[in-house]
């Protein structure tokens, strides 16, 4: 058994989610590898010292270069706020480091792209975790298996409260040039199922609005609830997909459905262990659509969790994101990878010039 070091950088929310991916990935899976939580960075010295002992990680710095230097370190993992996530992974490749970074990889496609390509000798992935919930990897595998016929059309929406509040006080998430557009921040898990279930989107229009433009005196430039219109690359494919965060009373609800020549399949995340799917060719008393529980040992990671009706979380999701990677350590290639991670930006910013410019935009255009 071979230990995997592994230093995170950022000891936010998402610092604590890793962290908790790694500790538990060797719980569910049997692995061939160890993996070492060798050392998170912050840039609070008594805040990222008390992270590291609540997570488990045997040491702190304030300083992420030194993250990224340490030879007992094997794997850099990048928590923090995007438009500081591409300076980190350059960073971490230079030194043959793998890396793994949170969603969007980029605060815009530029950066994302110069991540992507500088990242390309080492192995490297994107964290969008979602696809490894139990019910949107059977999502996408039922609709592989042609469950739905031909797809004819995707939707996403994802709908939150968290800037309803005028009061919040500014901080990353209201810059665009650190916390990235709303497409971006909530659309890139949206995308992302979109890239994987359907294949590449064509083109987009778009529309996007912040409500409350000023915060603790500074201008806000994210948009507070953003949709979009969506052509897919085989032409008969068309989506819409909505992203709030004005939504009262509506913490984190994402939703995602697919409807085909043969069926409808549907996915949300407040019944995160379900599946709702309907086949045109069932009989008539049976029309509508029956609820699946992912939970079924057949169905994706299920077996490796708890026996069937109990269900697994938000957490689970890293979990089996980390147990992905290590299971392939030393990895040539993970999936998804910040190549994909970079497609996905692309679509982003094609909607956020969509909305600018008010006009049907290739995604070819963004380059
Ligand atoms: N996959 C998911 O479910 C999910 C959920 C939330 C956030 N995210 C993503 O994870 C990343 C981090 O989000 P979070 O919620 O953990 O954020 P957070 O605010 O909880 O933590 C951010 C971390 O980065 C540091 N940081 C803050 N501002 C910084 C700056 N300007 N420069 C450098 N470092 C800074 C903070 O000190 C902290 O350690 C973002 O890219 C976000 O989009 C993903």
């Amino acid at each position: 058994m071979r230990d995997v070091g592994i230093g995170i950088v950022g000891y936010g929310l998402m610092g604590r989610a890793h962290a908790h991916g790694y500790t538990l990935a060797p719980r569910v899976r049997e692995l061939n590898v160890v993996p070492r939580l060798r050392v998170i960075s912050g840039r609070n010295e008594a805040a990222v010292a008390a992270a590291a002992r609540r997570y488990g990680v045997e040491e702190s710095t304030t300083d992420w270069r030194e993250v990224v230097a340490r030879d007992d370190v094997d794997i850099v993992d990048v928590c923090t706020p995007p438009g500081a996530h591409a300076e980190v992974v350059e960073a971490a490749a230079a030194a043959g480091k793998a890396v793994v970074c949170e969603k969007p990889l980029a605060a815009d496609y530029a950066s994302a792209r110069a991540a992507a390509e500088a990242a390309r000798g080492v192995p490297n992935a994107i964290g969008f975790n979602y696809r490894r919930l139990p019910a949107l990897a059977l999502f996408h595998r039922l609709v592989q298996e042609g469950a739905v016929g031909d797809v004819l059309l995707w939707r996403g929406s994802w709908l939150s409260d968290e800037f309803l509040d005028p009061d919040i006080p500014f901080d990353w998430r209201f810059e665009k040039r650190m916390g990235a557009s709303t497409f971006a921040d909530l659309g890139a898990h949206l995308i992302d199922l979109a890239l994987w279930t359907v294949g590449p989107i064509a083109e987009v229009s778009a529309q996007s609005e912040t409500f409350t433009r000023t915060r603790s005196g500074r201008e806000v430039d994210v948009g507070e609830a953003s949709s979009a219109l969506l052509r897919f690359e085989d032409g008969r494919v068309r989506g819409t997909l909505e992203v709030a965060r004005v939504c009262a009373r509506r913490p984190c609800d994402f939703s995602v459905e697919v409807n085909g020549t043969r069926g409808t399949l549907r996915f949300d995340y407040e019944r995160l262990n379900e599946l709702w799917y309907g086949e045109a060719g069932d009989e008539g008393r049976f029309y509508g659509l029956r609820r699946i529980r992912a939970e079924h040992p057949s169905h994706p990671y299920a077996a490796e969790w708890w026996p069937i009706g109990q269900g697994v979380g938000y957490g689970a999701s890293f979990v089996n994101q980390a147990a992905d990677l290590l299971e392939r350590w030393p990895a040539a290639r993970w999936d998804p990878d910040l190549a994909h991670g970079a497609q996905v930006q692309r679509v982003c910013e094609a909607m956020e010039r969509a909305a600018a410019e008010r006009r049907w935009l290739s995604v070819d255009e963004v380059e």
